[in-house]
């Protein structure tokens, strides 16, 4: 059986995710002390479940007999404005939703590290439809009334 393909695709989840769930962390304290408290914690406890991730797909390494390599060089600029975050993340899910359809045909051979991706990819576009939704709402009820619900 070869992992190659499996290992190096864990890999890159490992690294991309953990740097992306980080900036999750920060900008849920950086909405927090602004008084967003719910906008704050949605994203605290968004960087906890994505970090299970970055757990499941770690663990699937080891399973393997890979011990998983630790890269944590991407430098990202946190975004006051809670909306222009929304609309950057929106961005960035929709490349990240994208990036995935077009892994998984690359983990065929893996059944495990496949289910894992597709209940990954499930997860990352319930987060893509957040981030619309949000996007809607504002659009519909005005940022001050959003910002209200926010808080
Ligand atoms: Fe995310
Ligand atoms: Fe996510």
């Amino acid at each position: 059986m070869d992992f190659t393909q499996t290992l190096q695709v864990s890999q890159m989840i490992v690294s991309e995710l953990s740097g992306s769930a980080f900036v999750h962390k920060m900008q849920g304290l950086l909405f927090k002390s602004r008084g967003l408290e719910k906008l704050g914690q949605k994203y605290l406890d968004h960087y906890a479940e994505e970090m299970e991730w970055v757990e499941k797909y770690a663990n699937r390494m080891i399973d393997l007999g890979c011990v998983p390599q630790v890269k944590l060089n991407q430098e990202s600029r946190l975004i006051e404005d809670p909306v222009e975050y929304i609309k950057a993340d929106l961005k960035l899910q929709r490349e990240g939703v994208e990036s995935l359809y077009k892994i998984m045909p690359a983990l065929a051979t893996d059944p495990t590290t496949y289910d894992i991706t597709k209940a990954y990819l499930a997860d990352e576009e319930e987060d893509l439809y957040w981030d619309e939704e949000q996007l809607e709402m504002i659009e519909k009820i005005g940022v001050q009334n959003w910002l209200v619900r926010q808080l």
